[in-house]
Parts: C-alpha cells; sequence; structure tokens
C-alpha cells in the first residue's frame, strides 16, 4: 500500500501548490466569441433564451469588437440574418449579403480582429434546412455548388477562416479547392466535423431563424449514439484538407472530443452551444447554481478533455474572468 506515503493532499494545501500542479488552463486566446448580425442600423436585440447575447445591426460591430479585444477576445464566428430567405438561399453568397457587409466593416474597423464565418445555407433558406432541396429531401451535391459560392463571398469579403456547418459529405474538399483556385489558399478551413443532430441547438434556432420548417437534420448531421462514426466523419475532412476539427456540442460529447484529440494532430475545437449557455444562465436566474463557477468548470472540462479551442458565448465573461 502507498498510503500513507503518498498523500495527494500535499499538494493540494494551498493555492501556490494547486496552482503549480494544475493541468489545465483556459486562455481567453483560444476562445471564439460566436455574433449574430442582423439588418438595419442601431439594432441591439437581446435573445430571449440567452440572456446577454445580442443581435447586432452592422453599424455596431466596431464597438463589440473593441470591446472584445479590450478583454483579449480576439476571434470572432459570424453569422448572419439575411433581409430576405428564398428556397436556394441565395443571400448566403451575395456580395453585399449581411455577412460579408460585416466582415468588411469589422476588418475596416478592427482589423486585427480575426473573423471566422459560418458556410451554411440554414439562416438563409426559407424551408431552414442547411441545403437545397430535390423533392422534399436535402440534396447533397448540389448544395455543395452552393456552399463553395458562400465560403468564396467570405473569403472575398476578408474572412480570415470559414467553418462549414452543414454536415454534407464532401464539403470541406470542394470548399478548399474553391479557395485554393481563386488565390486563398491562405484561408484555413475549421471542419464542424461531427456535428451531432442535437437538441442542445434550441436558443440558437431563435437567435437565428433558422428552425427547419419540416422534418428536422438527422439526415445530414450526425445520430448522438454514435462515436465510432465522428472517426470516419473526422478522417474524411483530414482527407479533404480540413485544418481543424471541431465536435459540437461540447459537454455532452466530451468523450468524442478525447477521441478525436488522441487519433489526429489537427489542432481540435469545440462549439459550446447555445442551449449548453442557456441552461447555465437559466439555473443561475433561479439562484441554483453559481454562474460563474459553472461556466468555468464547464468551459475547463471542455478544455481538459481535450479542445484546443473553444467556442462559447461565454467567451467574453470567461475572458473577463481570467484577466481579474
Ligand atoms: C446551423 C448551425 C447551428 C448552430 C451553428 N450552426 C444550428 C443547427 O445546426 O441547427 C448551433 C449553434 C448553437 O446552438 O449555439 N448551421
Amino acid at each position: 500500500m502507498v498510503f500513507p506515503e503518498y498523500r495527494p493532499r500535499r499538494l493540494r494545501k494551498n493555492t501556490a501548490f494547486r496552482s503549480l500542479i494544475r493541468e489545465t488552463r483556459l486562455d481567453a486566446a483560444q476562445l471564439i466569441y460566436p455574433l449574430f448580425v442582423m439588418p438595419g442600423k442601431g439594432k441591439r436585440l437581446e435573445i430571449a433564451s440567452m440572456p446577454g447575447i445580442f443581435r447586432l445591426s452592422v453599424d455596431l460591430l466596431a464597438k463589440e469588437a473593441k470591446d472584445c479585444m479590450a478583454l483579449g477576445v480576439n476571434h470572432l464566428l459570424l453569422f448572419g440574418l439575411p433581409e430576405k430567405k428564398d428556397a436556394m438561399g441565395s443571400g448566403a453568397h451575395a456580395k453585399d449579403g449581411i455577412v460579408q457587409r460585416a466582415i468588411r466593416e469589422l476588418k475596416n474597423a478592427v482589423p486585427e480582429m480575426m473573423i471566422t464565418t459560418d458556410v451554411c445555407l440554414c439562416e438563409y433558406t426559407d424551408h431552414g434546412h442547411c441545403g437545397c432541396l430535390i423533392d422534399g429531401q436535402v440534396d447533397n451535391d448540389s448544395t455543395l455548388e452552393i456552399l463553395t459560392k458562400v465560403a468564396l463571398s467570405h473569403a472575398q469579403a476578408g474572412a480570415d477562416m470559414v467553418a462549414p456547418s452543414d454536415m454534407m459529405d464532401g464539403r470541406v474538399g470542394e470548399i478548399r479547392a474553391a479557395l485554393d483556385e481563386n488565390n486563398f489558399d491562405q484561408v484555413p478551413v475549421m471542419a464542424y466535423s461531427a456535428k451531432y443532430a442535437s437538441a442542445f441547438y434550441g436558443p440558437f434556432r431563435e437567435a437565428a431563424d433558422c428552425a427547419p420548417q419540416f422534418g428536422d437534420r438527422t439526415s445530414y448531421q450526425m445520430d448522438p449514439a454514435n462515436a465510432r462514426e465522428a472517426l470516419r466523419e473526422a478522417t474524411l475532412d483530414v482527407d479533404e484538407g480540413a485544418d481543424i476539427l471541431m465536435v459540437k456540442p461540447a459537454m455532452a460529447y466530451l468523450d468524442i472530443i478525447k477521441t478525436l484529440k488522441d487519433e489526429f494532430d489537427l489542432p481540435i475545437a469545440a462549439y459550446h452551444v447555445s442551449g449548453e449557455y442557456a441552461m447555465i444562465k437559466a439555473a443561475a436566474a433561479k439562484g441554483w447554481i453559481d454562474e460563474e463557477r459553472v461556466m468555468a468548470e464547464s468551459l475547463l472540462a471542455i478544455k481538459r478533455a481535450g479542445a484546443d479551442i473553444i467556442i462559447t458565448y461565454y467567451a467574453k465573461d470567461m475572458a473577463k474572468k481570467l484577466g481579474s
């Protein structure tokens, strides 16, 4: 028996020792803050199910970006709410589309802010699916053509990285090829490799107005029951040229984060999604949990599981805590 020769509490006896042996630390430079951009001027609308998170019009983005920078958050993930939707999601690749305008505004005002864009059609289609429909089914290959246009239009507007979240087969390769052919070989692709068909996206669908008008997303997003399938998805994305592999949602999928971290040598990102944020907010509002501590513990757990990068609506609050 090792006890009492080895006593783990010796190294827990004060803050200095605990800090000395701490295995995982969060860093604001590895947090990405999602932003929702909406049409209009002077618009700042709070999302009911995501207290503290706002839809912002383009003219208010620069101030938001500066606030983020001041806290040490230097990377944004942009989602757009277009003025109009149509069956093919054509607003997603419009030259003067909402995200394209947002990128130009941000790059102009705060050039050092890194901008990743969501490449997907669900906010832009009138039926709310992430691809275009043929005979009522989300069609894979015709969607790819549109997605490459979206990614290219974002790169042309100045995006630093693109993140396809649609879960169509082959999209990473098609987007990589389109970027390369157009002199954007330096724009990385962050692949939503293991994106599960999750109920944790509920509040986001309100925020981005992108709930499917019929059916659900189970024919393209992954079954929450499957772990080995995540390896197949990630292998495809690596082969197609992905630069970063993402797991989404985060907390219910820590095993997947760990598996991808162990199996691949690319940086791993995890998306701490809207429902995960909303649950903490709701319980905290009732006084049932300590919001700040649950936030920090959640993000730490995601990092400990293997995420290098965390996309979270708590990015600013976490950065504030880290800096204080
Ligand atoms: C859609 C998209 C979704 C999220 C990011 N991109 C929703 C969905 O797939 O239905 C969810 C993000 C969140 O819940 O915070 N392309």
